[in-house]
């Protein structure tokens, strides 16, 4: 009956249940003993703050265990009235066993701390509480040894009196923890002996103790009101500077956290928010298009700048030459992914930035400044310090750049990424891997971007990506490449650097599915810029793209591939390309048998490119494809709206190729012939 109701109970609650009334008062009795017996174990735990009170209350129920004993192992027969008396004792107990979980636990020792005075008013309340259901107990009526009588009888008038107060040792270092933040809000460093004193106060001797607490206050600051979350941010605050600035090695956690995510979201977070907005409106694009330049617009947003009579694209300035737009499959894809993988409603900009708004704060005052001097030490560590401090630095910033945009803006201001650049070419594979992992994840600050260009970053990136010592260290630096292609500046410069492409061709063909995926989604930034497809197909990726079709290993994989190959078809060199892989077969093959509406999508898109820029004999080989058609028109009902309309077009090209076949002789094929082999 006493089992552990704590999954999942937040700190300092106490969700206890009235035993049921039916229940046999011997089966009460020894629920109870064992309650008892439960609480009288924490004695012998670390407890950080009020320390005498969860003492006090410990022996107070412990003389209560000895009188419930001798209850259960007497005569039979207890007085109704003392079933109700056990019955409020269990509840008591119960909630005094979560309090003492809570005293208890090691990554809650701070917050505990700063809560000492509730705590203790929780104690007494409970002692109190337990006083007044042995008041109801009919002693006179229970057979027990007058010795455990006297003693229960002296335990009810210490129930009654005593005080519970706040430890004065308690108050004391909460007054310490307080002028330290104050401190912080003013800008002024914080004295190390006073941390120190803070730290052996509650028992932390660890970096890991800390960065514990940290992820238990990150955890609680969901629930909370606004005040509450003040406290809690800045408390996190403090620790996030004590786990950097007073430990000099990192424990217990060797590696990066474990990853909660599965690679594939994991590659979706490489994604930047702000390539998804439209450069006219600045709204995230509900339906993005591109246009002659290669650049993606809103639809809404760009129809209305060309009906207002401006045949010039928004961004570079440049005549069109038609007002055509074509729509940006791919991009519209990566979007609604990330919206979903977000929980964002897609379309629902407005709360979307709201969100980013959101991560933008630091929660409070003490909490900004305590980051923003975390911020400097480790760019100072970065400069100065030894080589094991510059690796613990680097680790520090990959853990701080993860999630929060606010700590990536005071790290790229703080000036660390020239810092980060230079350890990506030392002979410590560790250092090597968390320096790029970390610039990595800045480089999804806009500024992080701009610092990692400007500090001749692309080439030493990619010499990294070829050359570096680990594989992650490789995948990161993909990835990190990707996040710079999304700015179309940056894009031109990775494809001008000769090594780029080939290197990410190497990844795609030799690396882990996480290096793998990140290579294709890098190329898939790189080829969003029409000149670069030359250098895409010169390098020899569409083979590859075609080998992962073939091979079936991921879906995920495929996916992104056959998004590269839908863009490449779009220009004729493209389709020139594609068509010399014999692999329409396979095309049609995955667009018979994928489950996923958007690998089908890009089936279709893929194929219609094909057959525009391919020409008739594109068509000539397409029809002969026995399940092309019915795929085709499964597309028309069951297909996203995108691929409706093109596996429409297509329908359309191949029926008109058999009305023209049938009516008269079949004009010559086109001189590429040569270039198209079929099985
Ligand atoms: C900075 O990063 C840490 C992760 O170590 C995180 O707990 C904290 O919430 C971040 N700060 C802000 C202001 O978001
Ligand atoms: C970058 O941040 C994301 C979360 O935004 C995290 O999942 C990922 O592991 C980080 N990357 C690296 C290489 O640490
Ligand atoms: C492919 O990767 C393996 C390890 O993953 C490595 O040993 C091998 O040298 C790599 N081959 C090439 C050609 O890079
Ligand atoms: C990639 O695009 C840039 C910008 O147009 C160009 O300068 C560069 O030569 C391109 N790379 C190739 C060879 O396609
Ligand atoms: C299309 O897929 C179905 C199963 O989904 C399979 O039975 C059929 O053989 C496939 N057709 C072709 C021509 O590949």
């Amino acid at each position: 009956m006493i089992q552990r109701l704590n999954s999942g109970r937040r700190i300092l609650t106490y969700p206890a249940v009235h035993p049921c009334e039916a229940i046999a008062p011997q089966t009460l009795l020894s629920s109870l003993v064992a309650l008892t017996h439960n609480i009288c174990s924490y004695k012998s735990k670390f407890i950080a703050s009020n320390k005498r009170n969860a003492l006090e209350a410990v022996r107070q129920i412990g003389v209560v265990r000895v009188f419930l004993e001798e209850v259960r192992d007497g005569l039979p027969g207890l007085p109704s009235s003392a079933v109700l008396s056990f019955s409020e004792l269990h509840l008591t107990f119960q909630k005094v066993q979560f309090l003492l979980e809570d005293c208890t636990r090691d990554d809650a020792r701070v917050w505990m701390l700063m809560n000492a005075e509730q705590v203790a008013n929780q104690f007494r309340i409970l002692i109190r509480a337990m006083a007044t259901a042995l008041d109801v107990l009919p002693l006179d009526l229970i057979h027990v040894a007058v010795e455990v009588k006297e003693q229960i009888e002296l335990v009810m008038r210490q129930a009654r009196r005593s005080k519970f107060e706040i430890d004065r040792n308690d108050r004391r270092v909460v007054g310490a923890v307080k002028s330290v933040l104050i401190g912080f809000e003013k800008g002024v460093y914080p004295d190390k002996s006073d941390l120190k004193r803070v730290l052996d106060y509650v028992g932390f001797k660890r970096w890991s103790q800390c960065e514990k607490e940290v992820r238990f206050l990150d955890s609680e600051i969901g629930f909370e009101n606004l005040r509450v979350v003040g406290l809690l941010s800045s408390l996190k605050g403090l620790l996030c500077y004590c786990r950097c600035v007073m430990f000099e090695t990192v424990d217990g956690l060797p590696g990066p956290r474990p990853e909660t995510k599965s690679c594939s979201s994991e590659v979706l977070h490489c994604l930047n928010i702000e390539d998804f907005r439209c450069p006219i409106s600045l709204e995230i694009m509900a339906d993005p298009v591109t246009i002659g330049t290669g650049h993606s617009y809103d639809r809404s947003s760009i129809k209305k700048w060309f009906r207002a009579g401006k045949p010039i694209c928004p961004k570079t300035g440049e005549k069109v030459k038609n007002m055509e737009v074509v729509p940006n499959l791919a991009l519209k894809r990566l979007i609604q992914q990330y919206c979903s993988d977000n929980g964002i409603a897609y379309g629902d900009s407005g709360r979307w930035n709201r969100d980013i708004g959101r991560t933008k704060l630091a929660g409070s005052l003490a909490a900004e400044q305590a980051m923003k001097m975390v911020a400097e030490f480790l760019s100072q560590s970065l400069e100065a310090g030894t080589p094991e401090e510059k690796n613990k630095a680097a680790y520090e910033i990959r853990l701080l750049s993860k999630t929060s945009i606010f700590n990536r803006s005071c790290l790229v201001e703080a000036g660390v990424v020239p810092h980060l650049l230079k350890l990506l070419s030392v002979a410590d594979s560790q250092t090597q891997e968390n320096a790029i992992a970390g610039l990595l994840n800045l480089s999804k600050h806009s500024k992080g971007k701009a610092e990692i260009v400007e500090n001749g970053g692309v080439d030493l990136i990619v010499d990294l990506l070829r050359e570096g010592l680990k594989v992650e260290a490789c995948q990161h630096a993909a990835g990190t490449l990707f996040y710079l292609a999304s700015i179309d500046e940056y894009r031109i410069l990775i494809g001008e650097n000769p090594r780029a492409i080939p290197a990410l061709r190497e990844l795609i063909k030799n690396g882990s599915h996480s290096g793998k995926k990140n290579a294709l989604v890098a190329i898939f930034g790189l080829v969003m810029h029409p000149a670069n497809h030359t250098r895409v197909l010169t390098a020899g990726v569409v083979p590859l793209l075609f080998d992962m079709l073939t091979s079936f290993d991921s879906e995920v994989l495929v996916t992104d591939a056959l998004a590269i190959l839908a863009t490449l078809a779009e220009k004729p060199e493209g389709t020139v390309a594609i068509s010399c892989c014999k692999a329409l077969d396979s095309i049609v093959g995955i667009l018979n048998s994928s489950t996923s509406r958007s690998t089908k999508e890009f089936c279709v898109s893929l194929l219609l490119a094909l057959c525009v820029n391919g020409g008739h004999n594109m068509v000539t080989l397409l029809v002969k494809s026995p399940s092309l058609m019915g795929s085709l028109y499964s597309q028309l009902s069951e297909g996203t709206s995108r691929a409706r309309k093109r596996a429409g077009s297509l329908i359309k090209i191949l029926h008109e190729f058999h009305e023209r076949r049938s009516s008269g002789p079949v004009t010559r094929v086109l001189p590429q012939e040569r270039f198209v082999h079929v099985r």
